[in-house]
């Protein structure tokens, strides 16, 4: 069913779940300013968009990784041709690689975390001083409960759960809505080769988020199981936990 116009940017829309999004968002109606590093790719996803759903979309090359306070804000520019929007989507992620080094350690905080920080601030402020709206902060199962396999991954996306939930708190009165994502396996080149019957398909997933944030749920787990299985996890007492494989 169509809904009345509403507008929402997508940051990392070139991201297998964020490409999902995108088509939920604009059967939904919606507006789409899509953003990324790989214009090529963005175009090919818009074109797929305004000939599957007759979307407005538009794109806009943009690298998180250049995200600073003093900088000139690129939620300016999008601003100033797309007007201001209801919704954001923030997916930008990297699992990084198995090594633990220092690089790789960078890299990964800087994606997951530290840039992401910085750009929500701007993100809700800018919501806030304006007409308000919803952000959809995408962080990970995986920043529930450390673990030897992924744990510079999971701090980062812990860091992020943490900073959503700071956010909400501190920008709910102001009228603007961050919601905290937490997705299990999805079906994506993250979990390529992965082998498990919990693995999710992205269009659901995407669904799932898109009616969330509609409802204005603070944290979702996709899908939902992934809640419980998490909260066995997390009771697991640490003198076991730390002798287990994960
Ligand atoms: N798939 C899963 O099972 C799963 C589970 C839990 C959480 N997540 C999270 O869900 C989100 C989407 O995951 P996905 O599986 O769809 O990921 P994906 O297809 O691997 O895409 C990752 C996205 O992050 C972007 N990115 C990486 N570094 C960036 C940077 N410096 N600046 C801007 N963008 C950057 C990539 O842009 P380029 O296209 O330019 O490389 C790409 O759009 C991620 O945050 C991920 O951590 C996924």
């Amino acid at each position: 069913m169509n809904e009345p116009m509403k507008k929402a940017l997508v940051i990392a829309a070139t991201s297998s779940l964020g490409a999902a999004i995108c088509a939920v968002l604009a059967r939904r109606n919606y507006s789409l300013f899509l953003t990324g590093r790989d214009v090529t790719e963005l175009e090919i996803i818009a074109a797929d968009l305004r000939i599957r759903h007759n979307a407005n979309v538009l794109i806009g090359k943009f690298d998180l990784a250049y995200v600073t306070f003093s900088a000139g804000n690129f939620l300016e520019d999008v601003e100033e041709k797309f007007g201001s929007f209801d919704a954001a989507f923030l997916l930008a992620g990297d699992m990084g690689t198995a090594a633990h080094d220092e690089k790789n350690i960078e890299q990964v905080v800087k994606v997951n975390y530290l840039q992401p920080l910085k750009l929500l601030e701007l993100l809700a402020e800018k919501m806030a001083a304006g007409r308000g709206g919803s952000v959809a902060v995408i962080s990970s199962i995986a920043g529930d409960r450390g673990r030897q396999s992924n744990y510079v991954y999971g701090s980062a996306k812990a860091g992020l759960a943490a900073s959503a939930s700071g956010l909400r708190n501190k920008f709910s009165r102001r009228g603007v809505h961050i919601m905290t994502v937490k997705p299990g396996f999805i079906d994506t080149p993250m979990t390529y080769g992965m082998q498990s019957p919990l693995i999710y398909s992205r269009e659901k997933a995407a669904e799932t988020i898109v009616k969330a944030l509609r409802r204005k749920k603070d944290v979702v787990y996709v899908p939902f199981f992934w809640r419980y299985i998490m909260l066995i996890i997390i009771l697991i007492p640490e003198k076991i936990f730390k002798r287990m494989k994960l």
